[in-house]
């Protein structure tokens, strides 16, 4: 598998006025932006072709990933080694892709542009506004293919047990089982807690292949008036499609940077477990503690 889907379309309006002319998908979360996390997660597990599905006001995604000469030459000159190493993810060996969802119709539609891109290929989608794992350092992804080979899936999607409270935040699960790949038996899109099959969120990284295509294109306008992603993916298991879960481990939190409160939580998190400001951070936190 070596094509990824990232859409980044979205207009962040929960992160307002944070977002207002920048993407949320490049709010920084300790040092890096989020999206270059996301890359960087996906090229240690093999992927080298990247799609971003973006919109008016996200040409900064664009620039992140371009080598910037001028920038690069000024630090070569004074010498400034330490900021040149900060750029060299700019030299990975990949290739970036990028068209626009010219009408905001949902994270469904934006997965319905990868179409010609993808081609008859498998392919994972990770949404541009979360990480999994402290400083992303999960692998999900690769389990995510295990289980895709293993159960000759047509969707794997990577699952996270979350509190009460967050479940009409997210697609939920109803798993045929406890085990860690688990087969979908079916999926609803922000339901109630009451009616919620299980605690098994969405979590923000899925595998397909192109049969997500024919069910989108039977997807009829759902919750928030969008083409929403589940209710195709519901189409999938209907149809006898095979479907299957992966847990995320209990060491690998799905950090959604949609809204402010789980945003500053990852900060936090992240600038805590910084190598150089880690520490102080730490002990400037107990101070304010103290007061
Ligand atoms: P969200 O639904 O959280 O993004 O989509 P949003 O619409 O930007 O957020 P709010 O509700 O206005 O605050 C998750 C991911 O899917 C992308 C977003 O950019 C985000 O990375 N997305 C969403 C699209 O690419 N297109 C869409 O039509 C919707």
């Amino acid at each position: 598998m070596k094509n990824a889907v990232i859409p980044v379309a979205g207009l962040g309006t929960r992160l307002l006025p944070a977002t207002k002319s920048q993407p949320k998908e490049m709010l920084p979360v300790g040092r890096k932006p989020i999206v270059q996390y996301i890359v960087e997660e996906l090229i240690r597990v093999g992927i080298d072709e990247f799609l971003f599905i973006t919109g008016p006001g996200k040409t900064s995604i664009e620039n992140h990933f371009d080598i910037n000469h001028e920038l690069v030459q000024s630090l070569r000159e004074k010498g400034k080694e330490e900021q040149l190493a900060e750029l060299e993810f700019d030299r990975f060996h990949v290739q970036y892709y990028y068209t626009r969802q010219r009408q905001l119709l949902g994270l469904g539609h934006a997965i319905l542009c990868a179409r010609s891109f993808v081609g008859q290929e498998p392919f994972v989608v990770a949404l541009g506004d979360s990480l999994i794992g402290l400083n992303a350092q999960s692998d999900i992804v690769q389990r995510m293919q295990r289980c895709f080979e293993a159960h000759a899936c047509t969707a794997v999607i990577a699952f996270e047990e979350v509190p009460e409270h967050e479940i009409p935040q997210y697609g939920i699960a109803r798993p045929k089982s406890n085990d860690v790949f688990f087969e979908v038996l079916d999926i609803v899109e922000k339901p109630e807690r009451e009616e919620a099959p299980s605690n098994l969120a969405v979590a923000a990284r899925y595998i397909f292949t192109p049969k997500i295509f024919e069910a989108l294109d039977r997807t009829g306008v759902g919750k928030g008036g969008e083409i929403q992603l589940t209710d195709a993916i519901k189409l999938l298991i209907e149809d006898g499609e095979r479907v299957y879960g992966v847990r995320l481990n209990s060491n690998e939190h799905r950090y959604d940077i949609g809204n402010f409160e789980s945003y500053f939580r990852a900060f936090i998190e992240f600038a805590l477990v910084d190598e150089k400001y880690g520490a102080s951070l730490r002990e400037y936190i107990d101070t304010l503690k103290g007061s």
